[in-house]
């Protein structure tokens, strides 16, 4: 049997009131019904990350840790004035060579799917040597959410489940180029 990927389900928003812990709980309940890999919640709020040169708060450190213990990553993305977070643009810039070399998928939701945020992010990802996969689940806050309340529907089940596969072939793929 080949090796479980080590997989990070990283939640792109830190917002009081955020929906995004119930969007990622929702992908790695999905995920664990697989048992391809080892899929954990990877919540950018748990590290206190300062804003990029404004000192170096140990969060740092940790969350660098974190990610070079991944393979790969599916990020959660909100769409904040057609883009991604502030939180998550700033835990991409504060790491740099634990993001080389893997793969990621994204699930992402707005008003559009969060399609422009997702789009935004997949330029960052060439820059961080992210290898992004094509197929990308979008959630709609008007069909997937009732009010404040996450109710997605069942017809993202295959495409979250075949934007896994990729992450996963990817992964593992890429590993010979991780050192
Ligand atoms: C400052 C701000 C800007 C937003 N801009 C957009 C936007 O441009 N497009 C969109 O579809 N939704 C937009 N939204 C709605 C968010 O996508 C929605 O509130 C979502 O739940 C945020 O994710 P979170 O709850 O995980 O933080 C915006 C929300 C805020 C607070």
């Amino acid at each position: 049997m080949s090796e479980k990927m080590n997989i990070g389900i990283i939640l792109g928003s830190t917002r009081e009131g955020r929906v995004s812990p119930a969007v990622g709980e929702w992908v790695k309940s999905i995920a664990d019904k697989r048992e391809d890999a080892n899929y954990e919640i990877v919540d950018i709020k748990d590290y206190q990350l300062p804003l990029l040169g404004e000192g170096d708060a140990p969060g740092i450190a940790k969350w660098n840790e974190k990610l070079a213990e991944l393979d790969g990553f599916v990020f959660i993305v909100q769409e904040y004035n057609h883009s991604l977070s502030a939180s998550l643009k700033n835990a991409l810039d504060l790491a740099r060579d634990a993001w080389h070399n893997k793969a990621a998928g994204m699930v992402s939701y707005g008003s559009t799917g969060g399609a422009r945020a997702a789009e935004h992010l997949r330029g960052i990802m060439g820059e961080l040597m992210i290898a992004d996969v094509r197929t990308h689940p979008t959630l709609s806050l008007f069909y997937d959410f009732k009010g404040q309340e996450f109710a997605p529907q069942d017809l993202h089940l295959e495409t979250i489940n075949l934007m896994l596969d990729q992450v996963n072939d990817w992964s593992g793929a890429l590993k010979p180029l991780r050192k």
